[in-house]
């Protein structure tokens, strides 16, 4: 691991000494040249080469985290997509086909709730047939049914939202009365069906689940799976995001480093979202994602299709760009590759990079797409 001192951000200071080393990849500063398509690299306008795929297989979910799907608004009267206009599996499979011809190695479903996509191990097991690493994303409450029929499907690897493992505060948090039993029993049967390390992704939010930071970390200790703490992110126009409610990693990091102590970890490979940490004494690693203290947007290889075949550059993007389309209307391979090619070349998002001032004080005035139509 090659580190390098850098100064802390102010919001970071009171970090222990050991703790102001932030592990920064210096192979990432010299990123490998971008593959070739149609006779030139296929760099977007800030050379980074596309590398994820994230698609979202409905807008619909069974929660309604507070900071995600606020009931509020995802109420009774909400229009969610109509089933026309979803993207079916044969047109998924074909578009992740030509996302694959463009250099695209990891796609990840998401939703709203990936799960509750009817028939979905039909899906994954068209989807396996492709030379990608494939996984998943889910809120784990109907694991426990599915995880057989998704390893079966070929799903190789999955990761599971959970905030707490408070039932109260869990409840409160998916706002929708679900236990933290049902979705640990959903974490135990997706091991036993062979998707282990299982990888779980704790949203924390100040005031609200920021104390059970620690009993986390001591939860998924020597379990062979890896939690991650994720910062509150300003996602969407919906959850009233506000700066002060974000607990950045660094203050993560020294929480649960006070008590167990960590060294940092390589990235798996250049664009790695979590940035990595290990125990000292060998009980496994925990990830910390650190999009609004620390954004990463330098590396971002990914792009997002929608349910309804809308590519994005950027999760905080404003507006897609139209596949379905095209799709429907009997573009071949080559056309959509150039489509797609094209939008990649003029691709310049770096919205954590500059969200700053604006977003500082909650509301960045400008109307994002959401989180629950994106997956994330
Ligand atoms: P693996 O590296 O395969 O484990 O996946 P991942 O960490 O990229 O995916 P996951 O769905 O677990 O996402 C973890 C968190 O990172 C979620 O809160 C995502 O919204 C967030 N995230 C993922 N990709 C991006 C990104 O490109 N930009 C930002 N700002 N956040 C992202
Ligand atoms: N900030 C950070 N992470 C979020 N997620 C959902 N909403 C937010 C937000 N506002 C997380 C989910 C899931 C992942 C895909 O994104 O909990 O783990
Ligand atoms: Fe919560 Fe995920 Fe559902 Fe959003 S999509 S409400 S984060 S479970
Ligand atoms: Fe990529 Fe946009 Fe996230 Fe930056 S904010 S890492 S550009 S998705």
């Amino acid at each position: 691991m090659i580190e390098r001192r850098i100064t802390v951000p102010a919001m970071q200071r009171d970090t222990p000494p050991h703790d102001k080393v932030i592990p920064i990849r210096l192979e990432s500063l010299r990123a490998p040249a971008a593959p070739r398509y149609d006779g030139a690299p296929l760099a977007d306008r800030l050379g980074r080469s596309l590398r994820d795929l994230r698609i979202s297989v409905t807008d619909r979910c069974n929660f309604r985290c507070v900071y995600c799907m606020p009931r509020e608004v995802f109420d009774a009267n909400y229009k969610f997509l109509p089933q026309a206009s979803l993207l079916s599996f044969e047109e998924i499979t074909r578009l992740a086909r030509v996302f694959v011809g463009l250099g695209v190695k990891k796609i990840r479903l998401t939703g709203g709730e990936p799960l509750v996509r009817r028939d979905l191990p039909k899906l994954i097991t068209q989807l396996a047939e492709l030379p990608i690493d494939l996984t998943l994303t889910t809120n784990g409450s109907l694991l426990a049914k599915q995880a057989r029929a998704l390893a079966q499907a070929g799903l190789k690897r999955i990761t599971v939202s959970l905030d707490s493992l408070d039932d109260a505060t869990f409840r409160a948090m998916n706002d929708a009365d679900y236990p933290v039993a049902e979705v640990l029993e959903g974490i135990d049967a997706a091991a036993a069906a062979g998707l282990a390390p299982v990888k779980i992704n704790m949203v924390v939010k100040r005031g609200v689940n920021d104390r059970q930071v620690l009993e986390m970390a001591r939860h998924w200790r020597g379990s062979g799976h890896v939690i991650r703490f994720i910062e509150y992110m300003d996602v969407g126009s919906t959850n009233g995001w506000k700066m002060d409610e974000v607990v950045p990693s660094a203050e993560i990091v020294r929480r649960i480093g006070e008590v167990f102590p960590l060294e940092p970890v390589d990235a798996d490979y250049q664009g790695e979202v979590a940035e990595r940490w290990r125990y000292r004494d060998g009980a496994g690693e925990i990830g910390v994602i650190s999009s609004v203290t620390q954004a990463f947007c330098r590396d971002c290889n990914r792009l997002r299709l929608s349910t309804e075949g809308q590519v994005y550059t950027c999760l905080f993007a404003q507006s897609g760009h139209d596949l379905r389309t095209l799709l429907r209307a009997g573009a071949s391979d080559d056309a959509l590759r150039d489509q797609i090619a094209a939008l990649w070349r003029a691709r310049e998002d770096r919205y954590s990079e500059i969200r700053g001032a604006q977003t500082d004080q909650g509301e960045s005035g400008r109307r994002k797409v959401e989180m629950s139509y994106i997956g994330g």
